[in-house]
């Protein structure tokens, strides 16, 4: 486990589920991955059940809650179906995502400014349940304020357009959304949120993210599962957590 003063990796293990899934048996097992990122230096472990159980399933994350010595991040979209779920696992925490069916990920951030009211409502019960409730956003000060005002403790920043920006080799527009990301930790650090951030980090973006101060958990999957292919899923967890130290120190 990490020092309380350490950069967290969470690891999202989602798409072992998404192999598995292609030939639906029952290997590659998600849970069996997620064992090994505990063991490789995994603070955390994510996944996302999907109302269209495209990857983790509900047996997985019963299994999850289970097998996991490190805490469960789990992700939803604010649904009554979702809630009744997360309520009777009392994950450690509950990240509340946008979804639509037709989308291959979680392509933006949560619309909390407009859905204010409702969203208060829906995180209540999780909070009085002792789940840690995290907003998954765009690094926008409205939505970062609406986050605090319906009583969320976390915030976990969109990393999704930063990422594409450098994999398209547009790095005045990389280094924009960068800024933009180090300003809206700092301020969301100001209200009193914890800071986390996450959506198609690799090894060549996750130093300049790592490196934000009031950042305290990056979630981590899609190419970390990828690197799995080639490194084995061990040494890929551990090159990402020494870049993320080496940024951070
Ligand atoms: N954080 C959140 C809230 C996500 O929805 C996802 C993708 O499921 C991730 C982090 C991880 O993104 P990636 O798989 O691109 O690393």
């Amino acid at each position: 486990m990490a020092q309380p003063n350490l950069l967290r990796l969470g690891v999202n293990i989602d798409h072992v589920a998404t192999v598995r899934n292609a030939r639906g048996g029952a290997v590659p097992d998600p849970v069996r991955a997620a064992k090994l990122a505990e063991d490789a230096g995994a603070d955390g472990i994510t996944a996302h059940l999907r109302e269209d159980r495209r990857h983790i399933g509900d047996e997985d994350i019963e299994r999850l809650m289970d097998a996991l010595s490190v805490p469960l991040n789990f992700e939803m979209a604010a649904t009554p179906e979702m809630q009744e779920i997360a309520l009777r696992h009392k994950p450690h925490a509950v990240c509340i995502v946008p979804e639509k069916r037709e989308e291959r990920t979680t392509e933006g951030g949560l619309e909390v400014a407009r859905e204010e009211n409702h969203l208060a409502h829906y995180i209540a019960p999780l909070r009085d349940a002792g789940c840690r409730v995290s907003i998954f956003i765009a690094a926008d000060q409205k939505q970062i304020e609406a986050a605090a005002r319906i009583g969320a403790q976390v915030i976990e920043l969109h990393t999704g357009a930063y990422c594409d920006a450098h994999a398209e080799g547009d790095f005045d527009a990389r280094d924009r959304e960068l800024d933009r990301l180090r300003e809206m930790s700092t301020f969301a650090h100001g209200l009193g949120l914890e800071v986390h951030a996450g959506h198609g980090l690799t090894y060549d973006t996750v130093q300049p993210v790592a490196a934000f101060p009031e950042v305290m958990e990056l979630n981590i999957g899609h190419f970390l599962i990828g690197e799995a292919i080639f490194l084995g899923l061990t040494p890929a967890i551990a090159e990402m957590r020494r870049l993320m130290d080496e940024a951070r120190g």
